[in-house]
């Protein structure tokens, strides 16, 4: 089974390989978040921003496909080496077989910024990397060659079908880009999409139940409705206020204004009928966005989609009474596994029905180089004038 996705890359200085190396070594012994810990390092290094950039690709890199390079480099070893050995494995192993770095380059300049004791192990080990790579490499499976887990490539293949699942997961072994909305807010196409249908005219009232860091509140708000953005956790609730006010979308009494309200959104403090539209974009396995969090497919459990999928039915079904009649539910996860997205449609079919809401229109966009993989559905609540 060959895995094919290389791309040249120019040459990385050492202080980005040794801050790689640093990364690797506290998102693999310590349980950091990639995502969280990588930008923090970065900001208080002196990089230049090119080096930055090459540094986010081996960190991320080297995490997303860990499994397929420590299938490579374990050929080579007797025993399981200690983690900083490990990581400047991984991250040589990462230049030679996907990012193309000539070989000498990536081993010389790996072994250089590895710790002494280690150096003679992670050259001998990184010239055999570099003589299997240039032959070709064999995986002994699709997940190894994919590099994710078993249990993801095989509830995909069942859920999507073979090809689909297969482009998704190399899809999201790619870096991750975003674009950026007129208004300057950086994020995902898909998630744009899913803003874009949540009705916003101006003197609306919309809520957003699951609202932070802010991206689709502030996306309504643009669009001159009033909105309502819940989040349960304090923090993140800080964060969609300060992305409001940076948007200049927290002018209540202009209409198009974010008014943040933190709260759990099973039991959500509002009326019934009090909201034109509201969207319930919920905490969800993320299995359609792996490539922005690179570390997130190793953590995440089956156990954890059946929790999720019954907190989104809850969250789901707390939102439909809140919407007037006439108005618009919105349901969304960038996610790809039926649990969380048909089965949690079909699940609250009948409680939104008694309300109701006709049956809904749903979508699924696949992950794909230019966007995250998302699921969406929209209501309309009957009784409107
Ligand atoms: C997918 S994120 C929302 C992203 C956001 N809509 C955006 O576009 O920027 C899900 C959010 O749900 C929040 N959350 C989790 N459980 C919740 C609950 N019971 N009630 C309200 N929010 C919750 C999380 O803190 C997280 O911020």
């Amino acid at each position: 089974m060959k895995d094919s996705s290389r791309s040249a890359g120019p040459p990385v200085s050492a202080d980005a390989r040794r801050t790689a190396i640093e990364a690797v070594v506290r998102i693999e012994s310590d349980g950091a978040y990639a995502n969280v810990l990588l930008p923090k390092m970065l900001a208080e290094t002196e990089l230049e921003a090119r080096d930055r950039g090459l540094v986010t690709e081996l960190v991320y890199g080297s995490t997303r496909r860990k499994r397929a390079l420590d299938h490579v480099v374990d050929r080579f070893l007797v025993a399981d080496p200690p983690p900083v050995a490990r990581a400047a494995l991984r991250i040589g192993a990462h230049q030679l077989i996907e990012m193309g770095t000539p070989p000498h380059a990536a081993v010389s300049a790996t072994v250089q910024v590895t710790p002494k004791r280690f150096r003679g192990l992670v050259n001998a080990v990184l010239r055999k990397v570099a003589t299997a790579a240039s032959a070709g490499i064999e995986y002994p499976s699709q997940a190894v060659a994919l590099s994710y887990p078993d249990w993801i490539v095989a509830r995909l293949i069942e859920e999507l079908g073979e090809q689909r699942a297969v482009d998704a997961l190399r899809a999201m072994n790619l870096p991750a880009r975003s674009q950026r909305r007129e208004d300057g807010y950086v994020q995902d196409q898909s998630s744009q999409q899913v803003a874009a249908v949540v009705p916003a005219a101006r003197g609306d009232l919309v809520l957003d139940l699951c609202a932070a860091p802010g991206g689709k509140s502030t996306e309504i708000a643009g669009r001159g409705a009033s909105v309502v953005a819940v989040d349960l956790h304090p923090g993140r609730a800080g964060l969609i206020a300060s992305n409001a006010n940076r948007l200049g979308c927290s002018d209540q009494l202009e209409g198009n204004g974010v008014a943040v309200v933190v709260a759990d959104g099973t039991a959500p403090p509002f009326p019934r009928g009090t909201f034109d539209a509201a969207l319930v974009d919920a905490p969800c396995s993320g299995l359609g966005a792996l490539r922005r969090r690179p570390d997130a497919r190793w953590r995440i459990k089956p156990t954890n989609i059946s929790d999720l999928a019954a907190l989104q039915r809850q969250l789901l079904e707390s939102a439909a009474p809140l919407v007037v009649p006439g108005g618009t539910l919105v349901y969304s996860v960038c996610t790809l596994s039926a649990k969380e997205t048909t089965e949690v449609i079909g699940a609250t079919g009948a409680e939104l029905a008694a309300l109701g809401f006709a049956a809904p229109s749903s979508s699924l966009l696949l992950p794909t180089a230019d966007r995250d993989g998302m699921f969406w559905s929209v209501w309309n609540r009957g009784g409107g004038s």
